[in-house]
Formats: C-alpha cells, sequence, structure tokens
C-alpha cells in the first residue's frame, strides 16, 4: 500500500504539472481527488491493514493528499499567468501603426445658410412648418388667387402630374401660407423651407429644382412696415449691418400691394458690374400684403386681420453668401467643391 501511494504521488504530480489548461487540471483533480479517484480507491484498502500499520499508512495518506493539492494550486495559478500572458501578446495594440482615418462629413453650405435663416426667425417668434412637394393645383395657384388662365399655370412652365392638371409638383412655396391659414390658429408667424419645381433649363442661375423659403405673419393690424423692418434686419443679420437694401413695387396674384426686395451689390457696392449683371442691385426675394381674396377663402375676417408674406430663392442667398459663381455647383455634389466650406 505504502508503494501504491508512491506511485500515486510520483504520477499524477507529474501529471498535474504538466496539465495545458484549467479544464485538464480540473479534471485530473477530479480523477486523483475525488470521491471515486485514485487516492479513494487506496484508502478503501485500509482495512486491510493490521492496526499497527494503519496510523503510519494514515499519515502517509494525508501527506499524498496535501502534496497533491498543493501541486494543483501551484498548476492553478501558473496556468491563470500563462493566460493573462497569451492574452496580453493577442490583444497588443502597436501605438506606432498608423491610425485608421474616418471621413467626417459637414453640412451642405445651402444648408448652413439655412440654418442661419431659421435661427433667425425663430429668434423673432416665428415656427417653422413644411408642405408636401406633391400639390394639388388648387393650393399652388387658385387658392392662391392665380386665375385658370395664368401663364404660371402653362403646362410649358409647371410638371403637372395627372392629366386633369389637377396635381403637381409645387412651384413656389406659397400654398403652405393657405395650409398654414387653413389650420392653424390666429395670429400665424412662419417660416416654411422647401423645394419647388418649374420646367427651367439648367445654367448657371437656373434649374429646375430649386430652394425657397416662405415667409407670413396674420395679425391683427399688420401693415407693409412690419414686413419692410422684418426683412431689413433678417438681412442685415445675414449679411452684416452695413447691407443696403430696396423695396421696388411689382405683382404677385396673391399679394396686394407686391414688392420686391433688392439688396446693394456687395462686389460693386451698387455701381454696377459683372456679378450683379451691371445693376447694381441683385433681387431676393418677392413680398407683399396678403391679398384679401386669399385671407376670405381661408375664412380669415379682413376687417381684424392683414398680413405679409414672402418667398426667397436659398440658393440665391447662399451663392452670395459664399460668393459661389455658379447654381449648378450647389447641386453637382463635388467633394472638392463642398470640402471649401
Ligand atoms: N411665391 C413667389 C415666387 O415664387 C414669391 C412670393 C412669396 C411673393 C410670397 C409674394 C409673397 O416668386
Amino acid at each position: 500500500m505504502k508503494k501504491m501511494l508512491q506511485e500515486l504521488r510520483e504520477v499524477s504530480v507529474n501529471a498535474i504539472l504538466q496539465a495545458q489548461d484549467a479544464e485538464a487540471l480540473e479534471s485530473l483533480r477530479v480523477k486523483y481527488l475525488g470521491k471515486k479517484g485514485e487516492l479513494t480507491k487506496i484508502l478503501k484498502q485500509m482495512g486491510k491493514l493490521s492496526a499497527e500499520e494503519r496510523p503510519a499508512m494514515g499519515q502517509l495518506a494525508n501527506q499524498v493528499r496535501a502534496e497533491l493539492e498543493e501541486a494543483i494550486d501551484t498548476r492553478r495559478k501558473a496556468l491563470s499567468d500563462l493566460m493573462m500572458e497569451r492574452r496580453l501578446k493577442a490583444e497588443t495594440l502597436d501605438v506606432t501603426m498608423p491610425g485608421e482615418h474616418n471621413e467626417i462629413g459637414h453640412k451642405h453650405p445651402m444648408y448652413v445658410v439655412l440654418d442661419e435663416i431659421k435661427e433667425i426667425f425663430i429668434g423673432m417668434g416665428f415656427e417653422i412648418l413644411e408642405g408636401p412637394e406633391i400639390e394639388k393645383a388648387d393650393y399652388n395657384f387658385t387658392k392662391l388667387n392665380t386665375d385658370e388662365g395664368h401663364p404660371a399655370r402653362e403646362w410649358s412652365d409647371t410638371f403637372y402630374l395627372t392629366e386633369d392638371s389637377s396635381i403637381l409638383l409645387r412651384t413656389q412655396t406659397s400654398p403652405i401660407q393657405v395650409r398654414a391659414m387653413e389650420t392653424k390658429p390666429l395670429p400665424i408667424r412662419m417660416v416654411a423651407p422647401g423645394r419647388v419645381y418649374r420646367k427651367d433649363e439648367v445654367d448657371a442661375t437656373h434649374s429646375p429644382m430649386f430652394h425657397q423659403i416662405e415667409g407670413m405673419v396674420i395679425d391683427k393690424g399688420v401693415t407693409m412696415a412690419d414686413l419692410k423692418g422684418t426683412l431689413n434686419t433678417v438681412v442685415k443679420k445675414l449679411y452684416g449691418e452695413d447691407t443696403v437694401t430696396r423695396f421696388r413695387p411689382h405683382h404677385f396674384p396673391f399679394t396686394e400691394p407686391s414688392c420686391e426686395m433688392d439688396v446693394q451689390c456687395h462686389k460693386c457696392g451698387g455701381k454696377g458690374c459683372p456679378t450683379c449683371k451691371g445693376e447694381g442691385w441683385i433681387e431676393i426675394l418677392g413680398a407683399g400684403m396678403v391679398h384679401p381674396k386669399v385671407l376670405e377663402g381661408c375664412g380669415i375676417d379682413t376687417n381684424v386681420y392683414s398680413g405679409w408674406a414672402f418667398g426667397m430663392g436659398l440658393e440665391r442667398l447662399a451663392m452670395r453668401r459664399f460668393k459661389i459663381s455658379d447654381l449648378r455647383l450647389i447641386f453637382e455634389n463635388d467633394v472638392r467643391f463642398l470640402q471649401q466650406f
């Protein structure tokens, strides 16, 4: 029996110290020290020994158990160190390697200008609205006091989506005026940016799709002076305090009186140059007092309420703001262009 214990000690300690991972070590522990393990098997034979032999054998068995336990402990620690070492090696970070370069985009220059304009109007108590790009002719024309025979209604000018000319791609953001008046409680202070569509040939200043920003105020006692004051404030905030503006009479079916607003050419200071086509001024928007027929069509009492509205071209504002000479650059989205802003 003594020999068996000594053999067990030799074989098992060797095996334990060579276990390759925690799992192998655990199955060795069960094999040698478990309830049905080899040590137990040997101890079961103690009964065959004489009373004199037993204490010494018991002592030896305990010693062997202690040695095995210690060997397992030692190996466990060594394995855990080894695992850590392997992990560290596998996860090493070479800080001298060139980093991965992530391209982070930025806002399109036109949207930079749009956000600035929105901020200015929000600061003056306006809300931002939206309307559908596919619009009823009713909203795009009829409710805006634009007669059946009006040239803007021609199929050669407008993208119609139905044979009966009742559905179209909106040619202006003005239908949002009507949508707001029909659904919102008064007073209204709103701006509404969005895409509009016209059958224009593409050149340096035209595109069949472009962007407008509509604005409208409906309240008691609103006058043309409010319109001029508000638009002057906005343009100065956008282009600088020293910006010079002028208002010219004009005609729109849905405003009366109507006007256009010009800003003095930033290039020549009003003398006339290629940028302003010799005019000295650049037109930036159409505006006017909302026509009583439009107000009444939306159920608004013109004895109590009046209002003004404007519509401006967003590309044109962005082009002036960033000194962009060709409208097409705004839509082509050539990164070499976009990176400059
Ligand atoms: N919708 C007009 C246009 O596209 C601009 C405008 C808007 C004029 C609001 C007056 C009032 O030209």
